[in-house]
């Protein structure tokens, strides 16, 4: 059985959808859960004002009755209620009337950093705008709605997943953190951080060995770059090992399986061996200044500053859901490879199963 997920979305368009397909019938799923996701992802500290004026909310088109997924795609929408504001600029069919509202002059200042430059030259686009859309990192709330159902089939086994902001611009106390955030509010410039995301209850032996896609390191760090922003993902104790002796490297296993350390993040060989799973992802600084980058406008040919569109200062707390969601996703992805199962009964009773079958095994 293959969990499989589908998105559009740009970041002023209409709406945001998702079509999740390869969930069991059965599973129950709580709309305020969704929704306090989706909130989460709109907070923390450095955030623009944009994310008062979403305050995003899931809606359900398919695959879902009284609250319980059908077995069928399952259908998801996040409307962007910034629409309202580029009903012209962002219309998708040719708009009527005179321009109004955002969007309707052409972009021709791409920014470094974003998808602008290589987005016009790759697609043959006159106005960046074309690009930086569905470039954006707006389309995450849909992954985190996504996340959010992916958590509900993860704890129907047990396990839990949560992310957090371990770093902002090197600083790791909350009072710190937010003393950066504020002087490079101030200097007119952006941070990035470092965020880790932890899953427990994972039984062993989600993900294998066998091939380079079914290894479950190599899924969370492709899930993990996939998120904008995210530029280095490590397990464990990841970049730290490369410096340390064999001796200082490993988790010892001792009587009754247990390990004496966790330095492998809980995945051995590509597979999860029991213990918590700990990942990490570093996020490079935002790249959209209001003190703008050296660029060069695509009109004129001219040396010119870098398009300034309001953007957040830092926005390492919002990845920590995001990339939450990214991993509950891929877990939920391996349990259904291992367990499957048409209904939520078939799943569960399989894992219960295979838990039996190695009793004495890490939990
Ligand atoms: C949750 C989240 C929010 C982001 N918000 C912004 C933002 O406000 N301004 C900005 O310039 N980049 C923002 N980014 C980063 C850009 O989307 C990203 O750097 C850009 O799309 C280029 O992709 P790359 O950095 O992966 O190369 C955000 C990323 C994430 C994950």
């Amino acid at each position: 059985m293959s969990l499989r997920l589908v998105t559009a979305g740009e970041s002023h368009g209409p709406a945001l959808v998702a079509i999740l397909t390869g969930l069991p019938a059965g599973l129950g799923l709580d709309r305020a859960a969704i929704d306090a996701d989706l909130h989460r992802r709109q907070q923390g500290y450095g955030r623009s004002p944009r994310q008062q004026l979403e305050q995003d909310e899931v809606e359900v088109l398919a695959g879902l009755r009284h609250g319980r997924t059908l077995g069928t795609p399952l259908a998801l929408v996040v409307r962007n209620r910034d629409h309202a504001n580029w009903v012209w600029g962002m219309s998708p069919w040719p708009p009527e009337g005179d321009p109004t509202g955002k969007g309707t002059k052409p972009v021709t200042l791409p920014r470094p950093g974003h998808a602008d430059l290589a987005g016009v030259l790759k697609f043959g686009h006159d106005d960046v705008r074309d690009a930086l859309e569905r470039a954006s990192a707006r389309h995450t709330a849909v992954h985190v709605a996504a996340g959010a159902v992916a958590k509900a089939l993860l704890q129907e086994l047990g396990i839990e997943v949560a992310g957090r902001e371990a770093e902002i611009g090197g600083a790791t106390g909350e009072a710190e953190m937010r003393a950066a955030v504020d002087a490079a509010r101030a200097d007119r410039d952006t941070l990035g951080g470092v965020v880790e995301v932890r899953a427990t209850g994972l039984p062993p032996g989600l993900g294998s060995y066998s091939s380079k896609e079914d290894r479950l390191d190599a899924r969370l760090a492709a899930a993990l770059m996939g998120i904008q922003a995210v530029k280095g993902v490590e397990v464990g104790d990841g970049f730290e090992l490369a410096g340390r002796r064999g001796s200082e490297a490993h988790d010892e296993i001792e009587l009754g399986l247990r390990r004496r350390s966790n330095r492998a993040g809980g995945l051995e060989a590509g597979v999860s061996n029991g213990e918590e799973l700990v990942v990490r992802a570093a996020m490079k600084p935002l790249p959209t200044l209001m003190k703008p980058l050296d660029s060069v406008d695509l009109d004129t040919g001219e040396a010119a500053q870098a398009l300034v569109e309001r953007s957040d200062v830092a926005a390492v707390e919002a990845l920590a859901v995001v990339a939450e969601a990214a991993v509950a996703w891929e877990l939920a992805r391996a349990a259904r490879g291992k367990f499957g199962g048409d209904s939520i009964g078939d799943f569960v009773g399989a894992h219960r199963a295979y838990l039996d079958r190695i009793p004495w095994a890490p939990r």
